[in-house]
C-alpha cells in the first residue's frame, strides 16, 4: 500500500474517533508534525521507519505499522464485545495507535539507503517525548495510559485498563509478524545461497517467502 493510501486510512481512522475535543488534538499533533523539536527536524510522518532493525525499518514502515496495529485493536475489540460480551472505548484504541509511535519521527534520521538513530533518538525516547507532549496538550488521561503502556512490561507502565491492554497487544502483534516474517525470508534466502537486500517490507518478504516456498 503506498503511504498516500496508509495517509488516507489514517484520516479515515481518525473521523471515526466520536468525541469532536479528542478527534481535534489528535487531527492537530499530526499537522505539527514538521515542527523542529530542540534543534532536532523530523522526519516527515510518510519518510518515517517504526525502527531501526528491528520491524518495519524503512520508509512508510511507521504508518504501515500505525494502520496494521489499529486493524489488529478493532478486530480485537469486536471479539471482546461480541464473544466476551465486555465494552471497548474506540476513542482511546484509535487515538493511542495513532500517538504511540509517532514521535519517532524525532528518533530516526535518514542514513545512506536506511535510517539511523538521531541525536534526539539517542537521548530520548518516543514514549517519554510523546506521553508528554499529550499531558501538555490536556488529552485524556486514559489515552495517556494507553500509550504510555504501550510497550506492556517492557515499558514504563504495564497496561491498567481494557484499551491499553488492546493498545499493547495489538502493537506487540504487528510488531512481531513484522520482524519474524522479514527476519525469517533474510535467513531462508541465505540458506539458500541467496544475498538478502539488507532493508526488506514485511510485502516483498511474503512474496519472496512465497517464491522460496514454491522453489521447495
Ligand atoms: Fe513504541
Ligand atoms: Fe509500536
Amino acid at each position: 500500500m503506498s503511504t498516500d493510501e496508509l495517509m488516507d486510512k489514517i484520516h479515515r481512522y481518525i473521523s471515526r474517533i466520536s468525541d469532536r475535543s479528542i478527534r481535534r488534538k489528535v487531527r492537530r499533533i499530526i499537522k505539527s508534525i514538521g515542527e523542529k523539536l530542540y534543534d532536532y527536524h523530523p522526519l516527515t510522518l510518510a519518510d518515517s521507519p517504526a525502527g531501526e532493525k528491528i520491524h518495519h525499518d524503512y520508509r512508510g514502515g511507521l504508518l504501515e505499522h500505525m494502520v496494521a496495529s489499529i486493524e489488529i485493536a478493532l478486530a480485537l475489540s469486536d471479539l471482546l464485545e461480541k464473544h466476551y460480551r465486555g465494552r471497548v472505548d474506540r476513542d482511546i484504541i484509535i487515538s493511542a495507535l495513532i500517538l504511540h509511535d509517532l514521535y519517532k519521527v524525532y528518533c530516526y534520521e535518514r542514513r545512506n539507503e536506511g535510517f539511523r538513530r538521531s541525536d534526539l533518538g539517542l537521548l530520548l525516547d518516543h514514549h517519554t517525548l510523546i506521553v508528554s507532549e499529550l499531558i501538555r496538550r490536556g488529552f485524556p488521561i486514559d489515552i495517556v495510559h494507553a500509550t504510555l503502556a504501550a510497550h506492556g512490561k517492557y515499558g514504563p507502565s504495564t497496561p491498567k485498563t481494557v484499551e491499553a491492554l488492546i493498545v499493547h497487544l495489538a502493537d506487540y502483534i504487528d510488531s512481531t509478524l513484522a520482524s519474524e516474517i522479514t527476519r525469517g525470508v533474510q535467513l531462508a534466502m541465505e540458506r539458500a545461497g541467496v544475498k538478502p537486500p539488507e532493508v526488506i517490507t514485511v510485502s516483498d518478504a511474503l512474496k519472496i517467502l512465497e517464491k522460496l516456498g514454491r522453489a521447495g
